[in-house]
């Protein structure tokens, strides 16, 4: 797939027409197939421009448009009839007699699509495809499934295309259920085909055609297997400005991403008092930064659990709140929310460490364990809070009581918290040891950079301590790889920050070829990986 990349919408409709406007100057009598809907739009006024000024000459080309809604009337002003009349044929020179667009008043459609497929047959098949593509991958109106129909057909559109096309309609009850349209073989069997793609609402999409394996489920993600596509898009399609919002129990970092680089961060200090002026302080550092850099997409990480878009977190302020509801009240723009361990995977894998994998398990040693799981190159979310991977248990008779109510989770043992208690108890039984010493210099108190500081001057008491840390650690970890086979298993957290210590121990014990990595982005994975949602 060649890309051409353009400034703007503009450009890119520019761009288009100069290409279909080259098919029919090398070959008068191409065969075209047309699209519809809002990006094709100024395609088509710079092609009548173009034939204003004499520059082509439509009047041997024949057409064939990708599709209809069904059933509607010719002369409803919604109908791709009426569309391309309005917009293309009532302005140039084509013979009407040569275009062909499903007929959405037909009473047999399926005989009307069978007519239709022979007729491009008969025609000699289409010399160059025009398409467009749906938020959810459509192209024509061949819509998400496991099973693709081949040829064209009559299909029922989905609830994404219902609302996205209810735009051009007074409601959405208004937009027919139905669809006539060319199938993947019909547009697959085109000799060239240019895909347009314009706004940040096609973003997601975009990046799944580039970067995600052929899928039914994006059924744009088939034309790789054609030879001669040119997908032109602008820059907000191909990737926009997009923000990226972390939440945290102390701060909330933001991170503004372009053209999958970071441009900008910032953070201000997590407000725990009420969860409106909360809310409010976030929008307003959003808002702050949309001046200076005019991002097209906000993604939210933020901790807790996830209901239906709701969430609820015991260390801030929100209690069933709709994050993304409350926020657009500021900034009316689209917003996705998910959870931070998953946000931060999502950040290594686009940015970091996983940048050339499929799989990859991160895992965050801190207060407790959290982690986020992505394979095949999505996060998985499962049914009901999935990659709570501190909570798998790791000892089931007499093991610790964890906050959660089961007793024996892995972050009971494999936390920097776990490590700092054991240390505690160990130094104290032992107080000619280094560890004691420098827990009674630190006012009784020891820290992971203290662990650290006891290692490096070869205190036995906190080597002990610490052997059995990862013996832990190492249980949780061989549990994620025999369960989902990893590339890469990635350590974040202040203690992988510390020296070589902590990865050379845990690659000691665990022999696997799973790469045991420490993160590479560690406080800024989460608002990158949000950014990206
Ligand atoms: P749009 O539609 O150009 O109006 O965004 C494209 C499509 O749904 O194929």
């Amino acid at each position: 797939m060649r890309l051409i990349l353009c400034e703007n919408y503009d450009e890119l409709s520019e761009q288009a027409a100069k290409l279909v406007a080259s098919q029919i100057i090398l070959k008068p009598d191409s065969v075209i197939g047309l699209a519809t809907g809002q990006t094709p739009m100024g395609m088509y006024k710079n092609l009548v421009k173009m034939y204003e000024r004499g520059e082509v000459d439509f009047s041997n080309i024949t057409t064939f448009n990708l599709d209809e809604y069904y059933p509607i009337k010719r002369g409803n002003d919604q109908s791709y009839y009426y569309y391309m009349n309005e917009n293309l044929f009532s302005k140039i020179n084509i013979n009407i007699n040569k275009t062909h667009i499903p007929d959405g008043e037909t009473k047999n459609p399926y005989k009307e699509c069978d007519k239709y497929e022979e007729e491009i047959k008969k025609n000699g098949g289409i010399d160059l495809q025009i398409l467009g593509i749906g938020q959810n991958g459509h192209i024509g109106f061949n819509e998400p499934d496991v099973s693709l129909y081949t040829e064209t057909h009559l299909t029922d559109l989905t609830r994404n295309t219902i609302e996205a096309n209810s735009r051009f309609f007074n409601n959405e009850d208004e937009v027919p259920k139905q669809a006539l349209t060319m199938g993947i073989a019909t547009i697959l069997k085109s000799k060239k085909i240019i895909l347009l793609a314009s706004g940040a609402n096609k973003s997601r999409v975009v990046s799944e055609l580039l970067n995600g394996d052929i899928n039914t489920s994006i059924p744009a993600t088939m034309l790789k297997v054609h030879p001669d596509v040119v997908l032109i898009c602008d820059k907000d399609a191909y990737s926009g400005i997009r923000l990226g919002v972390d939440i945290g129990g102390t701060s909330v970092k933001f991170a503004v991403v372009e053209d999958g680089k970071l441009i900008y961060k910032s953070s201000i200090g997590s407000n725990k008092g009420s969860c409106d002026t909360f809310i409010k302080e976030i929008a307003e550092e959003c808002i702050r930064i949309k001046a200076k850099y005019p991002y097209k997409t906000i993604g939210v990480g933020t901790p807790g659990r996830i209901t239906d878009g709701a969430v609820t977190a015991s260390n801030l302020p929100f209690k069933n709140t709709h994050l993304a509801k409350e926020l657009k009240k500021y900034i009316d723009m689209s917003i996705n929310v998910d959870n931070d361990a998953n946000c931060a995977a999502l950040g290594e894998f686009e940015f970091g460490i996983g940048k050339d994998m499929d799989n990859i398990i991160m895992v965050t040693l801190g207060t407790g364990v959290g982690g986020g799981i992505i394979i095949d190159g999505r996060i998985c979310h499962g049914r009901y809070s999935m990659g709570e991977i501190g909570h798998i248990i790791v000892q089931s008779k007499g093991g610790l009581p964890c906050a959660c109510g089961q007793t024996g989770c892995w972050e009971q043992y494999a936390s920097v918290t776990a490590l700092i208690r054991e240390a505690t108890q160990a130094c104290i039984e032992d107080k000619d040891s280094v560890l004691y010493e420098l827990y009674s210099k630190n006012n009784n108190k020891l820290d992971g950079k203290l662990i650290f500081d006891a290692l490096e001057q070869n205190c036995p008491v906190a080597k002990k301590v610490f052997d059995e840390y990862i013996e832990w650690l190492v249980i949780g970890l061989k549990n994620l790889i025999n369960i989902f086979g990893p590339d890469a298993i990635i350590l974040a957290g202040g203690i992988t920050k510390r020296s070589n210590i902590l990865i050379d121990a845990v690659r000691k014990s665990l022999d696997t070829p799973v790469k045991i990595e420490i993160s590479k982005l560690q406080n800024d994975a989460g608002a990158l990986g949000a950014a990206m949602l």
